[in-house]
C-alpha cells in the first residue's frame, strides 16, 4: 500500500470506526475550488466546506455578485473492507444546482438550494482506490428553480456538511427525498397514554432475509415503550412497515416551557446483529389554531411571540458552522421569543434541532418568494418550475417531519396574482403538503388582497405600516378590519419591521425615507414599541413574526449605513450588537430582570435638553444625572419608562438608571456630550 493510501486509511479507521453499523464520514477538508472560467491547470484554491464564493462581492452590496458555477473536487479514498457494504453521499444543502460527478462520471443533478440529497454511490467507486468527486455548482439564475427572486443574497457554493455514509445492504432507507427514513405521527395523547405511529421504510440490496425492526421510544436512558416486528425482506425490496407506539404517563413538549423530548431509536437485526440504526427526536404536543383565539398549545393559548431568521451572516455568508445556529437560538431566547419563521427557505438540521431541544413554535417554508417591492416575478408557468416546487415542498417535509418544533409549513411569500396567476398552483401545493402531512397546517406570507389568501389553512399579512410609509395605526385597522370581514380566517403577521442602523442617531423622533441612506435607530425603536402593542392587543392574532431578527445580506439594497444589508434586524449582522428595540422586546417578552437605556450610542446633543427612555420588567427604576437623582418612575404595562425633557449641563453627563429589586440592583449608563457652543451654553445659562 502506497504511505499516501495507507495515511488516508488509517484516517478513515479513526472517524470510522468498522464495528459500528452506519459509519459517517465528513467530507468537510482538501476540496479544491475554482470557477467554471478557471480552466488552466492549477487554477484551484484549496477551500474547507461549509464555504461560499460570494463572501466578498454579495457582501459589499456589489449587485451583480457571482452568479455563475463554481467546482469542487476532492479525492475519496475507499476502503476495499467496505465492498459488500453500502455507500451514500449526503449533501446537506448546495446553492442552488448540484451536478455530482464520481471518477468523472456524472451521478445526477440535485436543483434546489436549501434541502439535503443523498446520491447512492455503492456501485459506481472502486473499492481500495482514491477515487475522484467533483461537484459542480451553480447559482446561477434560471427559471427552472425556486426561488426565482427574493431581497437576499443566493449565495453560490456547498455552504453545508457533506458527508460518506456506509451502511449494511439492508438498511433503514437514505433516499426517500433524504429524509431519516422514519416518520412519527402522533395519533393520540391522554392523560395517560399517547399512541405514536411509525412509518419505517426499509431498503434491501442483497438475498432475501429475514429481519427484525425493532423501536424504542427513550427518556434519557430509560426505555418508555419498545416494539418489535419481524420482516421477511425479499431480495432488492423497498418497503415501508408500520409500529404503533404507545407511551404510558407521557410527559408533553410544551413549547419553551417546557421542551421535553423523548429519543426514539430504530434498529434492524439479522441473525443477532445490528444492521442499522437511525435516532429521531419525539415530541409529543396537540396544537390547533383558532380563528378567534389563537394558537392553542397542549390545550392552552399561547401567543406566538416570534421572530423571522435569514440564515446568513457578515463574513460568512451562508457558511454557518453549528455555532452560529447555536448563538442564533441563543440570542432569540435571551429575547424571550417562543416562535420562529425559519424564513425564506429550508434552514439546516441544527437550527431544526435547536428548535425542538428550546421549545421555539417554528414556522418551517419552502422558497416560493414574490418579487415584494422588486420588479420580477416569483412564478413562472411552467411545468420544471412546478415540479421543482413540488420536489423542494416533499424535501422539507420528508426531511424535517420528525420535529415537534414545526409546527406550520410555509408554502409562500409576497406572490402576485397577476401575470403567470400562481393560485391553482398553490392549491395543488396545499394538497401536497396535508398529503405529505396530515397533521400540520399550511400557511404562508401575503401582501396583497385576492384568492391566494384563501388556500392555507392559515394565513399571515407581512406588514410595515410606519416603516414603507404609513403609520402604525393602520394596523390596527387592517387587523379589525380583515378579522371583522373574515372572521373564519385564522389571521397572524409573517413580518412587521423596520430598518435601522447602529450609527444613525437623531434626538427627534422623525419618520425617514427608507431607500435613504438614514435609517435612525430611535425611528426603529418607536415603530416596534407603537406595533408590538397593537399586536399585543388582538387575540385572534395566533402570531406575530418580526422581520427580522437579524440584518442580512441583500446585495442590491444601497441604502441604510451600508450598501448590501437589509438592516431590520433588531441584531447587526454580525450579531456583536442589538438595538434598542431589542431590549422593548426582551423587557416584554423575558421575565429575568432586566434594565436597558436607550440611545446610548446617540452621545451627542445640541439642545441640552433629552427625553430619557428605559426598558425594564422591574416594579420602579430612578433616574440619575451627574449623579442626581432626577426621581423615580413606574414602568407602564409595555416595560418602558420614559423620563421627558431631562436637562444636560454643557460638556460630559453621566446618565444612569438604576432598579432595586428583592434586594438585587440593576444599573445601566451612557455618556452624553453637550456641545459647550456660545450658542449652547448661553442657553442653558437662561434657563
Ligand atoms: C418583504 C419580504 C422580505 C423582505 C422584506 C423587506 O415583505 O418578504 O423578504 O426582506 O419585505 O422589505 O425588508
Amino acid at each position: 500500500m502506497q504511505r499516501k493510501h495507507y495515511l488516508l486509511v488509517m484516517l478513515a479507521c479513526m472517524t470510522l470506526p468498522l464495528h459500528s453499523q452506519r459509519l459517517q464520514q465528513q467530507l468537510d477538508k482538501d476540496w479544491d475550488f475554482r470557477f467554471s472560467h478557471q480552466v488552466e491547470r492549477g487554477s484551484s484554491i484549496r477551500i474547507a466546506i461549509p464555504h461560499t464564493w460570494n463572501t466578498q462581492d454579495a457582501l459589499s452590496g456589489k449587485i451583480d455578485y457571482k452568479r455563475g458555477i463554481g467546482n469542487y473536487e476532492r479525492k475519496l479514498y475507499i476502503d476495499p473492507q467496505w465492498q459488500g457494504k453500502r455507500l451514500f453521499l449526503r449533501f446537506e444543502g448546495v446553492n442552488s444546482v448540484a451536478d455530482v460527478f464520481l471518477n468523472g462520471k456524472c451521478l445526477g443533478e440535485h436543483r434546489g438550494g436549501y434541502s439535503a440529497f443523498v446520491f447512492e454511490i455503492t456501485d459506481r467507486v472502486n473499492y481500495g482506490q482514491t477515487n475522484t468527486l467533483l461537484v459542480r455548482v451553480s447559482n446561477a439564475e434560471r427559471l427552472d428553480v425556486m426561488p426565482l427572486v427574493g431581497d437576499f443574497n443566493m449565495y453560490g457554493g456547498i455552504y453545508r456538511d457533506v458527508h460518506l455514509i456506509v451502511t449494511d445492504p439492508t438498511c433503514i432507507s437514505l433516499t426517500d427525498y433524504a429524509s431519516p427514513g422514519v416518520y412519527l405521527t402522533t395519533k393520540q395523547i391522554g392523560k395517560d397514554r399517547a399512541e405514536v405511529a411509525a412509518t419505517v421504510r426499509i431498503s434491501n440490496q442483497t438475498d432475501a432475509r429475514e429481519i427484525i425492526l425493532r423501536a424504542e421510544v427513550k427518556d434519557q436512558n430509560h426505555i418508555v415503550c419498545s416494539e418489535e416486528r419481524q420482516i421477511e425482506l425479499k431480495a432488492y425490496e423497498e418497503l415501508s412497515t408500520n409500529l404503533l407506539l404507545n407511551i404510558r404517563n407521557p410527559h408533553l413538549w410544551n413549547g419553551r416551557k417546557d421542551p421535553f423530548l423523548y429519543q426514539t431509536e430504530f434498529t434492524l437485526w439479522a441473525g443477532g446483529q445490528l444492521l442499522d440504526k437511525v435516532v429521531q427526536p419525539l415530541g409529543l404536543r396537540t396544537y390547533r389554531v383558532d380563528p378567534e383565539k389563537g394558537f392553542i398549545l397542549n390545550g392552552e393559548s399561547l401567543k406566538l411571540r416570534g421572530v423571522c431568521r435569514h440564515q446568513d451572516r457578515a463574513e460568512i455568508g451562508n457558511a454557518l458552522l453549528d455555532e452560529h445556529h447555536e448563538e442564533d437560538v441563543q440570542i432569540m431566547l435571551e429575547m424571550g421569543a417562543n416562535a420562529v419563521r425559519l424564513a425564506h427557505y429550508q434552514q439546516a438540521e441544527t437550527m431544526y434541532d435547536l428548535t425542538d431541544k428550546h421549545g421555539l413554535i417554528t414556522w418551517a417554508e419552502i422558497p416560493f418568494v414574490g418579487p415584494g417591492g422588486y420588479l420580477d416575478k416569483g412564478f413562472v408557468d411552467l411545468p420544471e418550475f412546478r415540479e421543482n416546487g413540488k420536489e423542494q415542498l416533499k424535501e422539507l417535509i420528508r426531511q424535517n417531519y420528525n420535529h415537534p418544533s414545526i409546527c406550520f409549513w410555509g408554502l409562500f411569500n409576497e406572490l402576485k396574482e397577476s401575470g403567470d396567476n400562481p393560485t391553482a398552483y398553490v392549491e395543488e401545493l396545499n394538497q401536497l403538503a396535508h398529503s405529505e402531512d396530515s397533521v400540520r397546517p399550511t400557511t404562508a406570507a401575503s401582501n396583497q388582497n385576492g384568492q391566494l389568501n384563501f388556500i392555507t389553512d392559515c394565513i399571515a399579512w407581512n406588514r410595515y405600516d410606519g416603516w414603507y410609509g404609513g403609520d402604525p395605526n393602520q394596523l390596527a385597522k387592517f387587523l379589525d378590519r380583515t378579522h371583522r370581514d373574515h372572521p373564519e380566517l385564522c389571521i397572524g403577521i409573517s413580518e412587521y419591521g423596520a430598518g435601522a442602523s447602529i450609527y444613525h442617531q437623531q434626538d427627534t423622533l422623525k419618520q425617514t425615507v427608507p431607500v435613504s441612506y438614514w435609517h435612525p435607530e430611535n425611528w426603529q425603536t418607536y415603530y416596534h414599541m407603537a406595533n408590538w402593542k397593537i399586536l399585543n392587543e388582538r387575540p385572534f392574532v395566533w402570531g406575530s413574526f418580526i422581520w427580522n431578527l437579524f440584518d442580512f445580506g441583500a446585495a442590491h439594497r444601497h441604502e441604510g449605513d451600508r450598501n448590501g444589508i437589509n438592516d431590520k434586524g433588531l441584531v447587526t449582522f454580525d450579531r456583536k450588537n442589538k438595538k434598542d428595540a431589542f431590549y422593548f422586546y426582551k423587557a416584554n417578552w423575558n421575565p429575568e430582570p432586566m434594565l436597558h437605556l436607550t440611545g446610548k450610542r446617540n452621545h451627542r446633543s445640541t439642545t441640552g435638553k433629552r427625553d430619557i427612555m428605559a426598558f425594564t420588567n422591574r416594579k420602579e427604576v430612578e433616574l440619575l444625572v451627574n449623579g442626581q437623582s432626577i426621581g423615580k418612575a413606574i414602568p407602564d404595562t409595555y416595560a418602558t419608562v420614559i423620563w421627558k425633557n431631562v436637562a444636560l449641563q454643557p460638556g460630559k453627563n453621566e446618565i444612569q438608571v438604576r432598579t432595586t429589586d428583592r434586594g438585587k440592583t440593576l444599573t445601566d449608563h451612557a455618556e452624553i456630550y453637550v456641545e459647550k457652543t456660545k450658542l449652547t451654553t448661553e442657553k442653558l445659562q437662561k434657563k
